[in-house]
């Protein structure tokens, strides 16, 4: 097996997980989870959103959690846009990198950001350039490519399709979102290997929710087809708003212990990825959902 030598990390916690929670995280909270979150080595931090608050109120109050965190140099804090008015709003906010997000099934994107797929690319495209001529870089994510939690098995081609869309319009990278988790190693490859046919594999990630524990299994049956990113999301937090039943994505903690044992670089530090994921757990009053921080919990009080 031929594995890459580095992968970059892209810590959607403070996004994807604290955008679920049934009460939203004071930008306080956010703010010193994020800024212990850069403190481990992470590339990449998903800041919050610029989304109707009426639709997801978890992310209101996003412009505010970016002016208070602590910015490092080299770290990027991207932001969802659903549109020109996100768009704005974050460019006002100082974000300076966005991440637009469509999805291979017309009845999630309906739910989700309520228009047809055909309109959101639409909506994206003056979006993408408004962000070239402002410097600003763009991720562009696709959801329910594995499965839809109203239409069922979504086609890989569907997804290739979206995705070569955002790729065109000039998305630096493609996030490919198994939203509701659904995905088993065979089927998550084929579909990866249908994308690359549309986008290079080098401008991919992966960003699999762990609903039937398999998404460890996927990243690892992805990586050896070149894949170099790949989010993840402290202490597992998460779920999707628009998903019913879509439990948090991969866990960072159990990510990074699984890439430090097959020797792929990251620059993350396990320990104070560990200590992030505790703060907000406490935080939220329940344990973290990393296998890998519970048993080095489970190891310390029996040492
Ligand atoms: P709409 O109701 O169709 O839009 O919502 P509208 O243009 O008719 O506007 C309705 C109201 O929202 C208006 O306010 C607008 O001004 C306001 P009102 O006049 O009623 O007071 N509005 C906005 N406010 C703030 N920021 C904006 C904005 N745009 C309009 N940018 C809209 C359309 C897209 C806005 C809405 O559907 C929405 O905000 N959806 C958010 C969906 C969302 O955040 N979902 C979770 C993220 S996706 C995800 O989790 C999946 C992912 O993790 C990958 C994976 O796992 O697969 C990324
Ligand atoms: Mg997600």
């Amino acid at each position: 097996m031929t594995l890459p030598r580095r992968i970059k990390m892209v810590e959607v916690g403070p996004r994807d997980g604290l955008q679920n929670e049934p009460e939203a995280v004071s930008p306080e909270i956010r703010i010193a989870l994020i800024d212990r979150l850069s403190a481990t080595g992470l590339m990449a931090i998903e800041a919050g959103s610029f989304v109707s608050p009426k639709w997801v109120p978890q992310m209101a109050d996003t412009a505010t959690v970016l002016a208070g965190i602590a910015r490092r140099p080299g770290v990027s804090y991207p932001v969802l846009v659903p549109n020109m008015r996100g768009f704005e709003a974050a460019l006002a906010a100082g974000a300076e990198e966005i991440a637009v997000f469509g999805a291979a099934s017309e009845r999630f994107t309906r739910k989700n950001i309520n228009c047809s797929i055909a309109e959101s690319l639409a909506r994206f495209v003056p979006v993408a350039e408004a962000a070239e001529k402002a410097g600003i870089r763009v991720r562009g994510y696709v959801s329910c490519v594995l499965g839809c939690p109203y239409e069922g098995e979504i086609a890989p081609a569907a997804v290739a399709e979206v995705a070569g869309r955002l790729f065109e319009m000039g998305c630096a990278e493609v996030s490919l979102g198994d939203t509701i988790g659904v995905g088993t190693p065979a089927r998550t490859r084929a579909m990866v290997q249908g994308v690359a046919e549309r986008v290079p594999v080098e401008r991919l990630a992966l960003h699999f929710h762990d609903t039937y524990g398999q998404a460890l299994a996927n990243v690892l049956a992805c990586l050896e087809l070149g894949v170099a990113t790949v989010d993840s999301s402290v202490a597992g937090l998460g779920g999707c708003p628009y998903a019913r039943g879509a439990s948090g994505n991969l866990a960072s903690e159990d990510l990074l212990y699984m890439l430090e044992g097959l020797g792929i670089e990251t620059g993350v530090d396990l320990e104070r990825l560990v200590a992030a994921g505790r703060f907000i757990s406490e935080h939220l009053g329940r344990p973290p959902q990393s296998k890998v921080s519970l048993a080095l919990a489970g190891r310390r009080e029996s040492a």
